[in-house]
C-alpha cells in the first residue's frame, strides 16, 4: 500500500457508467436539481456529488451493477462525477470540503474510476508518489492527503467516477483485497 493513493486493475463496466455520467451532465434540468447535492465548476475541473439515497433507484442500480462486487449501500455511500477540463492543472490541496467527519458528503477516501481513452495523472507533494491510472483501473485516493491532478499535456476532458464508501484510506485498501 502506497501512503496517500493505490491504483489496482478493476473490471468495471465502463460503458454503464459512461451512460450514466450523461444522465448526470444533464443536471441542469429542473428534474435532476433535486439529487446532485452539489455542482462546482472550478478552474481545472467540474465536480457533482450525489448521495444514493436521494438518487432515483435506476440509477443507484445501474451503479452498483457496473462496479460489481463492490459492495454499495444505497442510504449511506456517495458518488461523483468529476471532470478534469484539458491542458490544465488541479493544484496540490485537501479536501477540507468535504468535512472529514460529519455532513451528508463527508469524504475521507475516493476510489476513482478512469472512463477516458486518456490517463489520469494524479499527483502528490512528493512526485515520486505520483500516479498515473487507466481505463480498466481505479485509483484509491487519500483526500486527507495532500493531492491534485496534472492534465497540461492533454488537449481532452478526462472524465472519472467517484465512489465515496465512507472509510478511512487504510481501511478502503484492506476493504478491497477481500473483493
Ligand atoms: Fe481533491
Amino acid at each position: 500500500m502506497s501512503k496517500c493513493s493505490t491504483v489496482i486493475s478493476f473490471n468495471y463496466d465502463v460503458d454503464l457508467l459512461s451512460k450514466w455520467r450523461n444522465v448526470i451532465m444533464e443536471h441542469q434540468d429542473p428534474k435532476h436539481s433535486e439529487w446532485v447535492l452539489e455542482h462546482l465548476d472550478l478552474n481545472a475541473m467540474t465536480i457533482d456529488q450525489m448521495p444514493f439515497k436521494i438518487m432515483p433507484d435506476e440509477l443507484y442500480e445501474d451503479v452498483a451493477k457496473a462496479v460489481a462486487p463492490i459492495n454499495v449501500i444505497k442510504d449511506e455511500h456517495c458518488c461523483s462525477i468529476e471532470r478534469l477540463k484539458p491542458n490544465t492543472k488541479v493544484e496540490l490541496h485537501i479536501d477540507h470540503g468535504m468535512n472529514f467527519t460529519a455532513g451528508p458528503l463527508v469524504r475521507k477516501t475516493n476510489v476513482l474510476f478512469n472512463l477516458s481513452d486518456r490517463p489520469c495523472n494524479i499527483i502528490h507533494e512528493d512526485s515520486k508518489l505520483n500516479k498515473s491510472f487507466h481505463k480498466g483501473e481505479i485509483l484509491i485516493l487519500d483526500v486527507t492527503d495532500t493531492h491534485g491532478a496534472d492534465n497540461t499535456d492533454c488537449d481532452e476532458w478526462i472524465d472519472l467516477f467517484g465512489l465515496n464508501l465512507r472509510m478511512t484510506y487504510s481501511d478502503t485498501i484492506e476493504y478491497f483485497k477481500t473483493l
